[in-house]
């Protein structure tokens, strides 16, 4: 199973979470990180590049760190550009059909806030609808998401284990049902 993991982040140098998380993918021979901003400094996608690294992947992980409840732009412009008619699908569009996607997400708020009777009011998993809601459209399973909450309260040891549980994560999560 290769895992392709597409990280957005703006500013991965000031980043605390997802710098951590890509340190430790890197040292998994059978994982792919593919970070947006390094690749594309002028947000120009090159799609065909981007639909060849998909398809040599069986799993594509979208890790980024939520910003007003939704991806970084840059991914938003990826699923705009990159999943196109013909490819992810329509009738010819085939070529994600049998993958698994799913997200990796930091946050800020805690996990309580993020609860139907908290401060954001719904939870991380409902706020991830939309990725979930893309993979049975282009004939993909959908991984439930790895998330990490209260960024500014994140102790060492809580981000260590993280790293650890991230890892699992992508070698053993399985795909929840589209209805689930
Ligand atoms: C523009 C912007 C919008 C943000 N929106 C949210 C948000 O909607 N919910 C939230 O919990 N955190 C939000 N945050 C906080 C980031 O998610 C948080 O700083 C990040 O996940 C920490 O990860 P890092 O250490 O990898 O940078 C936002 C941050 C920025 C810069």
């Amino acid at each position: 199973m290769k895992t392709l993991v597409i990280v957005t982040h703006p500013n991965i140098e000031a980043s605390r979470i997802n710098k951590a998380w890509i340190e430790e993918l890197r040292q998994q021979t059978d994982v792919t990180v593919h970070e947006l901003y390094k690749a594309y400094p002028d947000e120009k996608i090159d799609v065909a590049a981007e639909q060849r690294l998909v398809e040599a992947h069986d799993r594509v992980i979208f890790q980024y760190p939520m910003f007003w409840y939704n991806t970084p732009y840059l991914l938003k412009k990826w699923f705009d550009e990159v999943l196109q008619y013909g490819w992810a699908f329509g009738p010819e569009g085939t070529k994600t059909a049998g993958k698994e996607i799913g997200a990796a997400v930091s946050t800020y708020g805690t996990e309580e806030s993020y609860q139907a009777n908290g401060f954001n009011r719904f939870t991380l998993r409902e706020i991830l609808r939309p990725i979930e809601a893309i993979a049975p459209f282009i004939g993909a399973t959908y991984l439930p998401p790895f998330t990490l909450s209260d960024s500014s309260n994140l102790s060492d040891e809580r981000l260590a284990q993280s790293r650890i549980d991230y890892v699992r994560h992508i070698r053993n999560a399985k795909p929840v049902g589209a209805r689930d």
